[in-house]
Order: C-alpha cells, then sequence, then structure tokens
C-alpha cells in the first residue's frame, strides 16, 4: 500500500481530489466508485473547486456508489442518492445517467443487489474506487465479519456505524438497519483504490487496516492485498501507525 500523510485534513482532500482528476483527464471514459461520509464531503467540494478550474471533467466518466441504505428512496433527504446529487454530481459534468447508485426502496432488495453488481461487470468493473473508513474498519458498508470475496449484496449495518451515521437523521429518525453494498469482492477488482481517513477518531482503524493482520475484524486490512491501493491520511488518523516516520520518508509531503 502506499500511504501518504498529509499535514491535515484539508490537505487530505485535496490530495484526494488531485488523485481522482488525474484519473478523468488520463482517461476521460473512467469508471468510478464513489462514496459518501463526512470525509468525502472535503473531498468533493475540492473536486468541484478542480472542475471549475477546468482541470477534471467528468462529462465521458461513469460512476457507481459502493452503497445505499434499504428503504429510503432516491429523493429521501438521508438517501446517498441526494447526499450525491447535492454535495457532487449537480455541480459537475458528469451525465445524470451515467451516475449510479443501488435502488434503496427496489422492492426485492436482493434483486437489486444482483442487478447493481452485474451493471458493474457490464460497465467493465471500477476503474477508480474512493473509499472511506469505518471506526470498525468497514469499507462501503461491508461490516466486520464479511466475507472478503463479497459481491454486492445486503448487510446489516453495526451499531457503530449506525450511531455515526445518525447525526445526518433527523431528530427521532434513525438510519436504516439495511443497506446495499457492493461486495468486498468488487472493490477488490477495482483497478486501482484510493482510501482517505481523516481525524484522530480513526487512527485505530487505519493501524489495525495498515499494519494489523488481513482480517475480516478490519475489513480495510483487504486492501493489503490490493495492488494499487493508496491511502490518503492526514497526521491524525496516521498516529496510531508503528512506521510513521517510514511512510513520511518514503512519501514526504
Ligand atoms: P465518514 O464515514 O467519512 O463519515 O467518517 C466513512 C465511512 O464510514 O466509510
Amino acid at each position: 500500500m502506499k500511504i501518504l500523510i498529509l499535514g491535515d485534513a484539508a490537505a487530505a482532500a485535496v490530495r484526494a481530489a488531485e488523485f481522482i482528476a488525474a484519473q478523468v483527464t488520463a482517461k476521460p471514459a473512467s469508471v468510478l466508485g464513489l462514496a459518501t461520509g463526512g470525509t468525502m464531503e472535503a473531498v468533493y467540494e475540492k473536486l468541484i473547486a478542480l472542475h471549475r478550474a477546468g482541470r477534471a471533467s467528468f462529462a465521458g466518466a461513469q460512476s457507481f456508489n459502493l452503497d445505499e441504505y434499504v428503504g429510503l428512496s432516491g429523493d429521501h433527504p438521508c438517501s446517498y442518492r441526494r447526499y450525491m446529487a447535492e454535495k457532487l454530481f449537480d455541480q459537475i459534468d458528469i451525465v445524470p445517467d451515467a451516475a449510479h447508485l443501488p435502488m434503496g426502496e427496489a422492492a426485492d432488495a436482493e434483486a437489486e443487489a444482483a442487478r447493481y453488481e452485474a451493471a458493474i461487470v457490464a460497465a467493465g468493473d471500477i476503474d477508480l474506487q474512493l473509499l472511506g473508513l469505518g471506526l470498525n474498519g468497514h469499507i462501503g458498508f461491508n461490516e466486520p465479519t464479511s466475507s472478503l470475496s463479497s459481491i454486492t449484496r445486503l448487510k446489516t449495518l453495526e451499531r457503530s456505524t449506525r450511531e455515526a451515521n445518525s447525526r445526518y437523521f433527523p431528530e427521532g429518525e434513525e438510519p436504516p438497519r439495511l443497506a446495499i453494498t457492493m461486495g468486498i469482492g468488487t472493490i477488490m477488482r477495482a483497478r486501482e483504490v484510493l482510501l482517505v481517513a481523516t481525524g484522530a477518531a480513526k487512527a485505530r482503524a487505519v493501524a489495525q487496516v495498515v499494519e494489523g493482520p488481513v482480517s475480516a475484524r478490519w475489513p480495510g486490512s483487504v486492501l493489503q492485498m490490493h495492488r494499487h491501493a493508496t491511502l490518503v491520511l492526514d497526521r491524525a488518523a496516521a498516529s496510531e501507525l508503528e512506521l510513521f516516520d517510514y511512510y513520511l520518508d518514503v512519501h514526504p509531503e
């Protein structure tokens, strides 16, 4: 894994946005794998700035998001479809029909998961997959003990995930218990992976993922097996890495 340690969260977001911009510049017809969450908000802000500066066009690209809550329609204010529209898609030049998310409100969620996996395969799989990291080490909504070769399917969210995400839901409304998520195997087929983690709360998960054993207990640790995985961290998220100095030595800020 390539470990890049940036000074702070803003610098990490800039670095991640530049990485994505470089991908669509090198291959305008890229298939991007996109993520949601607090960390990505900053990344998308920087990406929109690059787009406005003429440094990133998505007109020829398509995208597949990692996951969506089961039971939420695309226009629910807390759906990931809505998050993506507001925080990225409506502010760049991606063709709306080329920006895919699982349909949370599908009557048959399992069939929808299978359809989504097939759509990713039909697109030729993902060129660059963007990932956040859960406090419990999840990537997408692949919670601990997810099969390391899973494909898109339903997952039950862990309590720490639902608590972390409840901040996005109105008072009294809880995040759904189930989500449709790309599998770990789906993610591992991506030709390149970019994981972004910032803030001290992520330090334990980052240390487990980077330096712990490859284990379904910390699903992101599977990226140790990926040939082109880059982790963009800020100093706080990197603070529990045993080989912190080494990573900085290899890739100085
Ligand atoms: P966060 O979520 O960016 O809101 O911390 C990351 C994740 O759970 O994948």
